[in-house]
C-alpha cells in the first residue's frame, strides 16, 4: 500500500495551543495517529514557503506515494509560488483546512492553491486530515 505525506504550513507547529476557539485543542499528533489508521503517513511541518515547496519537489516525483495532504496555512492565500509547485509535480495534491475559511474573513475566501489541486476539504477539524488521507487512497 502506498504512503501519504501530511504537509502543514506556518503556524500549524502550534495546532492544540494556537486559537483553540478556531483550531480546537487536539494536537496534530492525534490527527496522526487517527491518519495512520488509513495508511503510512510521513509528516513535514515547516514555517518557510521555500521549505514547503522543496519538500514538494523532493517528493512529488516518486512513486512510493499515493499523493500529499497539504495544509499550508496563510499561504494558501498568498502564494503563487507553491501553487506553481503543486502544478508541477506528479503526485496529486488535497488541499485541506482545520476552519471552514469560507465562513472567516474575506481575504480567506481565496486560495491560490486550489485550481492546482486534487480537491479541497475544509472546516472538519483535525479530522480535515483524515479525510483527505481517504480521499487520496481511494483515488
Ligand atoms: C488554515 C486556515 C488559514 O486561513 C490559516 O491561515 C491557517 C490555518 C486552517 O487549517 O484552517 O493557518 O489553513
Amino acid at each position: 500500500m502506498k504512503k501519504v505525506l501530511i504537509i502543514n504550513g506556518p503556524n500549524l507547529n502550534l495546532l492544540g495551543r494556537r486559537e483553540p476557539g478556531i483550531y480546537g485543542s487536539q494536537t496534530m499528533d492525534m490527527a496522526l495517529e487517527e491518519c495512520g489508521k488509513l495508511a503510512e503517513i510521513d509528516y513535514f511541518q515547516s514555517n518557510h514557503e521555500g521549505e514547503l515547496i522543496d519538500k514538494l519537489h523532493e517528493i512529488g516525483f516518486t512513486s512510493e506515494y499515493a499523493g500529499i495532504v497539504l495544509n499550508a496555512g496563510a499561504y494558501t492565500h498568498t502564494s503563487l509560488a507553491l501553487a506553481d509547485a503543486i502544478a508541477a509535480i506528479e503526485l496529486p495534491v488535497v488541499e485541506v483546512h482545520i476552519s471552514n475559511v469560507h465562513s472567516r474573513e474575506e481575504i480567506r475566501h481565496r486560495s491560490m492553491i486550489s485550481g492546482v489541486c486534487r480537491g479541497v476539504i475544509a472546516g472538519f477539524g483535525l479530522d480535515s486530515y483524515r479525510l483527505g488521507v481517504e480521499a487520496l487512497i481511494r483515488g
